[in-house]
């Protein structure tokens, strides 16, 4: 440590954007891992610019961070189209998705993240939008309503979400390509990092890249942001190269164990553990000792969680498994039995 005193540096708003906007992958060629996602989706643009058609629309489904909107992006770059940017709880009222709809230009893209937050009624001026390249416009209520249907340019709908489950089946259905994004392995994280590394410009070791993979959740967003706290550490403290004890000392700093759980995901476990002996126990219940959103464990805490064997799920509710006892260090694991379900709930 060379110089406690030192303050961590501090960037602005803009500043931070940008880099975050440096850091995200433009062209199909530079995404890390999903590859067959990423082929499909190569062959369907290529085919589409071929023939000059529109897109088909595309849906997005997996837990946060895993590159849903850095795919959207790519695609509209691919296709050389503009990309119009919007999400379901901004799309308030019907005409705010069709005075967007209505500027579209023939082939162009229009993203809606957290699609299964769009309100109801304006979902429903989807369907017709996506299927007929139309929208149903009412005027006038009661005995003067009239309706009029107006033309839209044919475009391509890129949906996103965190569980397609939300979303209602007719817009569903309406996605000609549904794909689920996967947690990554280490080896793609250590590709991320590295690929973010020689773009911040900062000098990193295959241990330590590898390290940091392996605390980074599965998730690329995760991999970035422990990068950049690491870089401000290495520079601060160790003279700018992040070697594997810097990379170590400074995600320790961070609260960040060994696998790479956050302080809510060792809550959530140890809720289960100490406070209902191992589970059974259904989610809501964790959520209300939490005070935590019910959708936020399903969303964000517990696919990880699953993927990584630290939880299973029951018909009877969510259990603790021998891994995440170990993991946190608590004695009384008990392996499920025929009894133990029954008693639970
Ligand atoms: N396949 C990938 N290869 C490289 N970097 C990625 C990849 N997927 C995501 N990232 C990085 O992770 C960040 C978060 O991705 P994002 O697309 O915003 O996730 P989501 O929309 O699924 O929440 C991006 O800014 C990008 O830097
Ligand atoms: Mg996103």
């Amino acid at each position: 440590m060379k110089d406690k005193h030192k303050t961590l540096p501090v960037m602005d708003e803009a500043e931070e954007r940008k880099i975050v906007a440096d850091l995200r992958p433009k062209r199909f060629q530079e995404y890390i891992g999903q590859r067959q996602i990423v082929e499909t989706l190569q062959i369907a643009v290529q085919a589409a610019k071929q023939r000059g058609d529109v897109l088909d629309h595309v849906l997005f489904y997996g837990p946060p961070g895993l590159g849903k909107t850095t795919m959207a992006h790519i695609i509209a770059n691919e296709l050389e189209m503009p990309l119009t940017h919007t999400s379901g709880p901004a799309l308030e009222k019907g005409g705010d998705l069709v005075s967007i709809l209505t500027h579209l230009g023939y082939g162009s893209v229009l993203f809606i993240d957290e699609i299964h937050r769009l309100p109801k009624i304006v979902e429903e001026f989807l369907y017709s939008a996506m299927e007929d390249f139309a929208v149903d416009i009412i005027f006038d209520k009661g005995m003067n309503a009239r309706s009029y249907r107006a033309k839209l340019e044919p475009f391509t709908l890129v949906g996103a979400t965190t569980r397609a489950g939300l979303l209602s089946s007719p817009l569903r259905e309406r996605f000609g390509i549904q794909r689920s994004l996967d947690f990554y392995t280490s080896e793609q994280l250590q590709m991320v990092i590295s690929r973010s590394a020689a773009i911040l410009e900062v000098g990193i070791d295959d241990d330590a890249s590898y390290a940091i993979a392996l605390r980074s959740r599965g998730t690329p967003r995760i991999a970035n942001q422990m990068l950049r706290r690491v870089r401000d550490y290495a520079q601060v403290r160790a003279g700018g190269r992040i070697t594997l004890g810097v990379s170590i000392e400074a995600l320790a700093l961070e609260g960040i164990d060994a696998l790479g759980l956050t302080p809510l995901d060792v809550r959530f476990l140890n809720v289960i553990i100490d406070f209902y002996k191992g589970g059974p126990v259904g989610v809501e219940a964790i959520a209300a000792t939490l005070q935590e959103e019910t959708d936020t464990l399903i969303d964000v805490v517990e696919p990880y969680l699953l993927k990584a064997g630290l939880l299973i799920r029951t018909s009877s509710g969510r259990r603790a498994t021998e891994l995440s006892y170990n993991h946190l260090k608590k004695k009384g694991f008990r392996k499920a039995s025929g009894q133990l379900e029954l008693l639970a709930e």
